[in-house]
């Protein structure tokens, strides 16, 4: 079973919104897969209220219970975890980095955000070295994104080559408990979505192989 977490001290980065993006891509792919919603504020837990489809199963739990819950949904046949956590909570970060197989830290490519991505870097580093920034919510026009990426590439970290625009398509599909995927399955929303869960499964993969070898 992989794990992936999602993590960013920042509040509103996008973790919610890259954990269900790719969760629900996995479900689709045929994966067995869940997301525990670590954060107290269970919005991942609540837009699985609104779903209509039962996958991706949605647990809401406190992080002293992760390894639990994690086991259950081992023992339960689960394929892929991923971890939604919560901002502002050093300690909810590191227990879901240190299990995952892969961290995504979401960065919104804004000044505040890029200043405060150093706090999230040097406590999920400390545990986990599989690290990738994804750029959220950047601008579908100009060089925000590139020179962002430029910026954190400058922290030692690898950043996505994948990147998620700006765009109503991730907001709008929430509130009927769905995913851009869902709700407009040509859009570029969509597009995007896929792409960076593909990416996440080659990098999967290739962890995968490294460790066979
Ligand atoms: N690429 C995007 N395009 C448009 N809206 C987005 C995008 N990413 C996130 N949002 C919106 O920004 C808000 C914050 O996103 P989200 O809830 O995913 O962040 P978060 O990091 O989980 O926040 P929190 O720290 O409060 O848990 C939400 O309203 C979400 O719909
Ligand atoms: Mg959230």
């Amino acid at each position: 079973m992989k794990i992936i977490a999602v993590i960013s001290q920042k509040g509103g980065a996008g973790k919610t919104t890259l954990a269900l993006h790719l969760a629900t891509a996995s479900a689709h792919a045929g994966y067995n897969t869940a997301i525990i919603d670590l954060d107290p504020q269970a919005s991942a837990a609540k837009w699985s209220d609104r779903r209509a489809e039962e996958v991706p199963v949605v647990i809401s739990a406190h992080a002293s219970r992760l390894g639990h819950e994690l086991e259950r949904v081992k023992e339960s046949g689960g394929e892929l975890v991923i971890l939604d956590t919560a901002p502002h909570s050093d300690s909810t970060a590191l227990e879901a980095a240190k299990v995952a197989d892969l961290v995504l830290v979401p960065c919104r490519p804004a000044i505040l955000d890029l200043e405060a991505i150093t706090n999230t870097l040097d406590l999920v580093h400390a545990v986990n070295g599989n690290v990738h920034v994804v750029m959220n919510a950047v601008a579908a026009q100009g060089n925000e994104a590139a020179e962002a990426a430029e910026a954190i590439g400058g922290l030692n970290v690898s950043v996505c080559p994948v990147q998620l625009v700006n765009r109503v398509a991730f907001s709008r599909a929430l509130i009927s408990g769905q995913t851009a995927q869902e709700f407009e399955p040509d859009g570029k929303a969509a597009a995007e979505a896929e792409a960076l869960h593909t990416f996440m499964c080659a990098h999967l993969e290739r962890s995968a192989q490294r460790g066979a070898a």
